[in-house]
């Protein structure tokens, strides 16, 4: 049995209806950057940057280019090595806060729009780099990435991700809660080898983190979509677990980092 890429691309395919996308982070975009701000300071030591570093990726020259950049968070960082950067992103809401972030560097450019409709030339960019974006989620996503880059194509994800208070939360309910679907260990799993069969020799990395978290009852009510009678039993327990208005939990994060080089393999 010949095993073809198209086995492997159900593995990072997800039903995301494109057109109601741009909406979903619209209204997740607020949130989203009160979450992540909250933790930039571990951010900036985030294995990611390291592992650029140490691989010497970047240089004063470099193109680099965001898809789905979100608030702009890692192109900030990617601005301590080179100020050609682009990010995309098909939320506006989310790009404020990218422009927001970046004002201080005037050759940045942020593009409002799908990505697969704004990049088509060939080698435009040094490093393209995706961060947990449904933005890449077929073989003609990757060949495009391909095909844009340069050098270097890095993709990251989370693979595992546990909260103990979002766990004490399922168990009350029975059932598991909503999660983000490109936050997937087959979607690293489905990437590799679709990479592998075009010929490309891509590398995986994981990093583990586990640490102390707060969170507030707002945090863990949010964009969670319970019953009523789930809200009453979930602030039931979220008030016997805070402490001023905080709660503790602690959190393990298995992220992965899959980096290709846009080379072939000569075989
Ligand atoms: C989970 S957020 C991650 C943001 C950022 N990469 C980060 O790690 O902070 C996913 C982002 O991908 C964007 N996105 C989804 N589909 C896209 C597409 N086809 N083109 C451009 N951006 C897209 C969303 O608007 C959202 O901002």
């Amino acid at each position: 049995m010949v095993i073809t890429m198209n086995d492997f691309e159900q593995y990072i395919q997800k039903d995301m209806d494109e057109s109601r996308a741009e909406q979903m982070w619209d209204n997740k975009s607020k949130s989203f950057y009160e979450r992540t701000e909250k933790t930039q300071q571990q951010f900036v030591r985030e294995f990611v940057f390291t592992f650029i570093k140490e691989r010497k990726l970047l240089n004063a020259q470099s193109r680099v280019l965001d898809i789905g950049c979100g608030t702009g968070r890692h192109l900030l960082e990617f601005s301590a090595y080179t100020s050609y950067l682009t990010g995309i992103d098909i939320s506006s809401n989310m790009l404020a806060y990218a422009k927001e972030k970046l004002q201080h560097i005037p050759q940045a450019k942020l593009i409002h729009g799908n990505w697969m409709n704004t990049f088509t030339t060939e080698n435009e960019f040094d490093l393209v780099f995706a961060c947990m974006t449904p933005a890449i989620a077929s073989i003609e996503h990757i060949q495009r990435m391909n095909m844009i880059a340069k050098k270097y194509c890095m993709l990251e994800r989370i693979v595992y991700e546990k909260d103990t208070v979002q766990e004490e939360i399922e168990q009350r309910l029975g059932r598991k809660l909503f999660r983000l679907p490109h936050n997937d260990k087959n979607y690293v799993y489905g990437v590799w080898n679709i990479l592998w069969l075009m010929g490309y020799c891509p590398e995986v990395v994981f990093d583990k983190q586990v640490r102390s978290t707060t969170h507030t009852i707002e945090d863990y009510m949010r964009d969670a979509a319970y019953t009523d009678e789930e809200k009453t039993a979930v602030t039931q327990l979220l008030n016997a677990k805070q402490k001023d208005g905080i709660i503790t939990a602690e959190e393990s994060v298995v992220k992965a980092i899959i980096l290709w080089k846009k080379e072939k393999l000569p075989c």
